[in-house]
């Protein structure tokens, strides 16, 4: 099969289109020919090395933490996927990602994808939707909440936007001034373009807010909380947490794969109710320009997704 396959952290340039031999499903695992893969902010961090306090990658890395196919093979002591199934899986961030031709995944690390949905769109709803889901879940969302999801115009952002708004929410978000029209299209009641206003000099007594920045935006957050709010973090800059000073309650979203949390994006995709954000698709074989793109802040919109 065809790959992205990189032997040592450092620039995109460490990618390479590679032939790999195809992998075989084991006991349990499903063996999927992959459509298409998403490309996170977590590939290129990883890629880069920004995360090796956290995670030792065993090399060679083949990068991706999801990804949308055809199930061309099973295993023994599997039943619930049959060959033919067009399925959505996550990938472990240490196993073999999702930038190949083909994968074998643990069955439990596999959805059926709805009909209404294309592979890309499903793809673009995997990593990102498990994010938004666990997020929403942290936060404890309900109706009338006031909550403030930060970068809106970003792929976690957009499905916050739409999942808060659907549990009756009233949604503001941060956006640059150009996404404002986008933002308001997805279900915020209020955009606020941080290239032209301080969203902490606008907004006060949220009952959550959602920080996909944090650094200098966490740390103005705690202004625009009541007292008793929720701020509720996903890992990006480091932050200071302040929690007590302000009397609001800070929680980390740790997000697992978990299978039920996809399904449950899924299923809201396959009501209509949700919708995947594909900023663009590109070839496999440009996944390095794909990691530059998304590491210059070119991308707003959702996902790139690789197509195999
Ligand atoms: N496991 C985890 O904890 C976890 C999981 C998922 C994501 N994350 C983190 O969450 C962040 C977002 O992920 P993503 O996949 O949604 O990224 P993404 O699709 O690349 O979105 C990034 C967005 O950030 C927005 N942005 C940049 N500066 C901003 C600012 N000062 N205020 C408000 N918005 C700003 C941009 O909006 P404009 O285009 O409008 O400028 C852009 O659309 C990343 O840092 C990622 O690492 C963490």
């Amino acid at each position: 099969m065809k790959a992205i396959q990189y032997n040592e952290h450092g620039p995109a340039e460490v990618m390479r289109y590679v032939d790999l031999p195809d992998p075989v499903a084991g006991p349990g695992q499903i063996l999927v020919r992959l459509e298409a893969a998403s490309v996170t902010p977590f590939d290129w961090k990883l890629r880069a090395g920004h995360l090796r306090n956290h995670f030792t990658l065993p090399m060679p890395s083949v990068p991706g933490r999801d990804g949308g196919g055809t199930v061309v093979s099973v295993g023994e002591a599997t039943g619930e996927f049959s060959i033919g199934d067009r399925v959505a899986i996550m990938a472990g961030a240490l196993a073999q990602g999702g930038y190949a031709e083909m994968i074998a995944v643990d069955e439990n690390h596999a959805v059926k994808i709805p009909e209404r949905l294309s592979t890309t769109e499903a793809v673009a709803l995997t990593n990102a939707g498990l994010s938004t889901w666990i997020a929403v879940n942290t936060a404890e969302v309900k109706s009338g909440d006031k909550v403030l999801v930060h970068s809106g115009a970003g792929a976690v952002g957009g499905l916050l936007i739409q999942l808060c708004h659907h549990l009756g929410a009233k949604v503001s978000t941060t956006c640059r001034s150009h996404n404002r029209d986008y933002v308001l299209g997805l279900g915020a009641d209020r955009a606020i373009a941080y290239d032209e206003e301080d969203f902490s000099e606008i907004l006060q007594d949220q009952d959550i807010v959602f920080d996909l920045m944090g650094g200098a935006v966490h740390d103005k957050s705690y202004r625009v909380l009541k007292k008793g709010g929720h701020l509720v973090w996903l890992v990006a800059d480091q932050i200071v947490d302040r929690g007590e000073e302000f009397d609001v309650r800070v929680t980390r979203a740790v997000v697992t794969d978990d299978r039920s949390a996809l399904q449950s994006m899924m299923d809201l995709a396959a009501a209509g109710l949700l919708k995947p954000q594909v900023a663009r698709t590109m070839p496999l074989s440009q996944a390095a320009e794909a990691h530059r793109l998304l590491e210059q802040g070119a991308i707003s919109r959702g996902r790139i997704v690789l197509t195999m």
